[in-house]
């Protein structure tokens, strides 16, 4: 077991993700930090993405800035899934505008040896920078995160964004053996970046797998389920685990099987659906992130119809169904954090 930080106990989110009662329904976003506020792009103007992960200072500043204009219930720590990557040697750049992108994709048996265990000394600007935060976050919690093995793995074996995975679909039938090396070896790389990031501070975690919607579930349950439970096991016991996916709605059970605390469900399943398939986990979702470019009523009501869905679940927090879409007006972020606010205070 890692030696999580004490935190405070009255957060509204940590409180949600235990199952306890909070004191308001807690709301935080996905892709929260960076994407649409203008001091953002002011403080990231001239540095590449990678670089600004590795900038301890840049990545306090960067974390704060929601935290400080939309009034959320907790902090994520920004940086990116393929850092830990990137960190081990592998050649990989974000591009703008298109994503992870990786010189020399993992294909062959070969290819295993690259995909080398992560030291915490390969990531000493995140240790750094989880420390630099805490002190300025206060009571507000921050949440660490990582890619989970699949998603990942669809990163390097595609060479970079993909939308059909068929590659790496391809080589999980046809190299099954090739493919549990390989996600064995993300699991360890994910696993230990989140426990880097739990014994600097980091009070929750969240594991993205993003693009496992693409599976099936019997694929899912073979190919991605044990590495993605491998992942997460690490910071068992220490802090809560969310656990989220896009298009996930058919694996939603399975998905739960990992153990995290949380489920992420995404905008297309309603939150009282998932709480009757998952009455035993806390439920995080799952407004529509394209609604937050609707006009306000719109907004209001949807925002209002999530938070009544959540009280079906054993506990809420509420966050969209997927990242803050680029094109997102502030202002209607904020305008949301308020409604959760007000219309769930107890
Ligand atoms: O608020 C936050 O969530 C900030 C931290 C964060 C980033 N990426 C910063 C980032 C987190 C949690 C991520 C996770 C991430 N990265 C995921 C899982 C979440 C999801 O959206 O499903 C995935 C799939 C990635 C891979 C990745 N990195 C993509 C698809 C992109 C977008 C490319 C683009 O420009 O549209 C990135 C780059 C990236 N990661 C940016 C940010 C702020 C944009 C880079 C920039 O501003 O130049």
């Amino acid at each position: 077991m890692v030696n999580a930080v004490p935190s405070s106990p009255e957060s509204p989110f940590l409180a949600a993700c235990r199952g306890e009662e909070p004191g308001r329904t807690p709301v935080w976003f996905m892709r929260q930090a960076g994407r649409s506020l203008p001091e953002y792009k002011e403080a990231r103007a001239g540095t590449s993405m990678l670089e600004a992960c590795r900038t301890p200072e840049l990545v306090c500043e960067i974390t704060m800035q929601p935290v400080r204009r939309y009034g959320v219930d907790a902090a994520i720590f920004f940086s990116d899934i393929v850092v830990p990557l990137a960190a081990i040697g592998l050649d990989i750049e974000i591009v703008p505008g298109v994503g992870p992108v990786v010189a020399e994709p993992l294909r062959t048996e070969a290819d295993l040896k690259r995909l080398r265990n992560l030291d915490p000394c390969d990531v000493g600007y995140v240790t750094e920078a989880v420390g630099l935060l805490r002190k300025e976050l206060g009571d507000t919690p921050l949440i660490g995160f990582a890619g989970a093995p699949f998603t990942l793995a669809s990163y390097l074996i595609e060479g970079g964004p993909s939308r059909d995975h068929a590659k790496t679909k391809a080589l999980m039938k046809s190299q099954p053996a090739v493919w549990h090396g390989i996600a064995s070896r993300l699991a360890a790389i994910c696993g230990e970046f989140l426990r880097v990031q739990v014994e600097a501070g980091a009070q929750a975690v969240q594991l993205f797998d993003s693009w496992a919607g693409a599976l099936s579930e019997a694929d899912y349950r073979e190919f991605a389920l044990p590495h993605s439970t491998a992942a997460l096991a690490g910071v068992a016991q220490s802090v809560p685990r969310i656990h989220f996916g896009v298009g996930t709605g058919h694996l939603l059970e399975a998905m739960a099987e990992t153990g995290a605390e949380v489920s992420g469900v995404d905008f297309r399943i309603p939150l009282d659906e998932a709480a009757k398939r998952l009455p035993d986990k806390v439920l995080q979702g799952n407004l529509d992130p394209a609604l937050v470019l609707a006009d306000d009523a719109a907004l209001t009501a949807e925002t209002d119809r999530v938070v009544a869905a959540g009280r079906a679940a054993k506990g809420h927090v509420f966050n969209l169904g997927h990242g803050v879409l680029p094109d997102s007006d502030p202002g209607k972020l904020k305008l949301v954090v308020d409604r959760v606010h007000e219309t769930t205070t107890r």
